[in-house]
């Protein structure tokens, strides 16, 4: 390009509201990210926004439609499945959403390259939202290795639990999002405490018990957005057990949410399965056999029964449940 070029490729006439501006691969006005997804805002225009967005590979995402909402994705890489019909969709479909008043899901079938275009403010509506979370998930990884890795973990099998009793895609996405962030109340428990090989005392007991409580005020404070209301339920629920005997409320049977009773199990197995500061790891046998002994009692029954099927299809698959992060 000569320079003389290169100063063109930058035309703003601000007297005629016209610009030109030519971007080369990888630039962006503004970016976020989390794990799962990297979005890169490209131009925006009044209430128009063109971004580029990156998702990895076998996640559910939703696209929130609304009256006034028009939105627009156009595949460039990768593969999704539409979750209300199994529709698969490959590089270069797209897809048009206008006026629709619903949340609509799709399950990334690899890594998701997209553009999306919306008359919306959403990249700075999600920016903040990611952002929110970032900071939640800091909080959770500055505490202790352990309580991070067995979060992480949490997510594939509550998820398979939840698919194998039909959970709503809406319950679905909040169960998974509780699973990451369900001991996040955790994170004003001291580590002396978190880490205390040995039994608590009846005041430290008391502290660790707070955890459910605080994770809901904290997810509140960081959530402006409805759904992380029901997330929040979730983790407020995470220690209650079917038969009434757990904290913070003492709920039975279907008092307990659905996602909260999925969370329960699955925690307790992953907590068993691996070596804690009290107490060594079981192995996958005594560990099921505990889950089996427990059903009807601290865990309902259909919830158990699904978690057994989901654990086998993970195990089937090769993931050993106690190197798996
Ligand atoms: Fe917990
Ligand atoms: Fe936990």
């Amino acid at each position: 390009m000569t320079e003389e070029n290169e100063k063109n490729s930058h035309i703003n006439k601000a007297q005629f509201n016209l610009s030109l501006e030519i971007n080369e691969e990888g630039e962006y006005l503004d970016s976020v990210s989390k794990k799962s997804t990297l979005l890169e805002l490209l131009a925006q225009q009044e209430n128009i926004e063109i971004i580029k967005q990156n998702i990895v590979s076998d996640k559910v995402f939703k696209i929130e439609g609304n009256e006034g909402v028009f939105e627009f994705f156009y595949l460039l890489k990768g593969r999704i499945k539409y979750l209300d019909n199994d529709k698969i969709l490959n590089p270069g479909d797209y897809i048009t959403i206008r006026n629709l008043k619903q949340q609509i899901y799709f399950k990334t079938l690899s890594e998701v390259d997209l553009i999306y275009v919306t008359n919306t403010p959403i990249f700075s509506n999600k920016q903040e939202e990611i952002k929110s979370l970032l900071e939640l998930n800091e909080e959770i990884e500055a505490r202790d290795q352990q309580t991070r890795d067995h979060c992480r973990r949490l997510q594939d099998l509550s998820r398979r639990t939840g698919e194998e009793l039909n959970l709503s895609q809406d319950k679905l996405f909040s169960l998974i999002f509780a699973s990451f962030l369900h001991d996040i109340g955790k994170a004003n428990v001291p580590v002396e405490i978190l880490q205390k090989p040995a039994k608590l005392s009846p005041e430290e007991w008391s502290i660790v018990k707070k955890h459910p409580e605080k994770g809901k005020k904290m997810i509140l404070e960081h959530m402006t957005s409805s759904f992380f209301e029901r997330v929040a339920d979730i983790i407020l629920q995470h220690h209650e057990n079917y038969d009434g005997t757990g904290y913070p409320h003492g709920l039975a049977g279907d008092e307990i949410m659905i996602e909260a009773q999925i969370l329960s199990v699955v925690d307790s197995y992953d907590a068993m399965s691996h070596r804690r500061p009290y107490q060594e790891a079981k192995n996958r046998k005594e560990v099921l056999a505990e889950i089996k002994r427990c059903k009807g009692q601290q865990f309902a029954p259909k919830v158990v029964d699904a978690f057994l099927k989901a654990e086998e299809r993970f195990i089937a698959e090769g993931i050993n449940p106690q190197e798996l992060i």
